[in-house]
Parts: C-alpha cells; sequence; structure tokens
C-alpha cells in the first residue's frame, strides 16, 4: 500500500500499487481538481508537483509515488491567492477551464524555480493542451505571475480570497475516503 504525502498530509492508498497516481488522487483521494483529459501523457491535464517538478500523474503508478511530496491544485493555496492563479484570472487566461488546473501547477513549478521565464521557457515549461487556444493570454498570465512573485506587481482583477461555504472542498484539499463520501 504506498504511502505518500498529498497536499501535505500523509495518504496510504490501499490500491493496486499500479494505479495511475491519476486514479488514486481523483477516486480514491476525492481531489478531482486534477483532470483526465487523456490518459497518455499528451494533454497535461493532469499534473501535480511532485517533490517540486511538474509530472504528469496519468503515466506515474502509485507505486513510482510512494515517499514523495505531490501537490495537487487543491492545495497549491488555500484561497486561490498563488501568484499564478490570480495571474491567470486577471488575465483572462482562461475559456471553458478544463485544461487549467493542469497549467496553473506546470506555471507554478515553473515560477518557483524561475520567477523571469522568457515566453520559450514558458513554452517549453508549459507543454499542456488547451483546446480553447488561451495560449497568448497565457504566456501574459505567467509572466505576470512572475512579476509579482519578484514583488515588482501586485494583482488588483483577481477576485478577493474568500469562497463561499457551498465551494468549501475546492479551498481545503478534499481528502475523504471513499466509505465516508455521502452518496
Ligand atoms: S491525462 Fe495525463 S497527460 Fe493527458
Ligand atoms: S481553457 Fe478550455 S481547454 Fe483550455
Amino acid at each position: 500500500m504506498p504511502r505518500m504525502t498529498v497536499n501535505d498530509q500523509p495518504v496510504e492508498f490501499d490500491m493496486d500499487a499500479e494505479t495511475p497516481l491519476l486514479w488514486a488522487l481523483r477516486d480514491a483521494a476525492n481531489l478531482t481538481g486534477t483532470k483526465y483529459g487523456c490518459g497518455v501523457g499528451d494533454c497535461g491535464a493532469c499534473m501535480v508537483i511532485v517533490d517540486g517538478e511538474a509530472l504528469r500523474s496519468c503515466l506515474i503508478t502509485i507505486a513510482e509515488a510512494e515517499g514523495r511530496f505531490i501537490t495537487t491544485i487543491e492545495g497549491l493555496s488555500r484561497d486561490r491567492s498563488h501568484p499564478v492563479q490570480q495571474a491567470m484570472v486577471a488575465e483572462q487566461a482562461i475559456q471553458c477551464g478544463f485544461c487549467t488546473p493542469g497549467i496553473v501547477m506546470a506555471g507554478a513549478a515553473l515560477i518557483a524555480k524561475n520567477a523571469d521565464p522568457s515566453k520559450r521557457d514558458i513554452e517549453e515549461a508549459i507543454p499542456n493542451l488547451c483546446r480553447c487556444g488561451v495560449y497568448p493570454r497565457l504566456v501574459n498570465a505567467i509572466q505576470r505571475a512572475g512579476r509579482v512573485t519578484r514583488r515588482q506587481e501586485t494583482i488588483s482583477a483577481a477576485p478577493a480570497p474568500g469562497i463561499s461555504s457551498e465551494d468549501a472542498a475546492a479551498e481545503v484539499p478534499a481528502i475523504v475516503a471513499p466509505s465516508e463520501r455521502e452518496e
């Protein structure tokens, strides 16, 4: 039963060790912010941060994730205040939003290493597919997030932190055992 840390919480998955991390997160841990797009490593919708690296969770088994520190979109910030989240909103770099969690995680991993990325750095670090075509705005958003991280700018266009109670599951990492879930 592979053990790992997910969003700062110790987790032990009572699942086949070859289960992709994506399914363990979504189906066992109730962390459905990580999206299933293609399941074969092409789209990036399933990106999570593993020990500081943005990785496609559909390509990692939970055996391979054993002992590692996983951050999902639910754990990136408690109030959606991460600079990448704020900049994505401010630059309107979201259309349908399905690709967005994976893009945000790849962007957050990039900004943590390089807070002043070039367009090329961004294109290399965020290979995610977005069928709605937010790419030009995405580059603007990530560079803006970098300026916020470097304290050269603040973002006022993003909504104030604060989430309605109905949306609380998105605020707090919602690891819930299947047996405890309400049907
Ligand atoms: S679902 Fe993992 S890369 Fe598409
Ligand atoms: S915003 Fe729709 S797929 Fe990217």
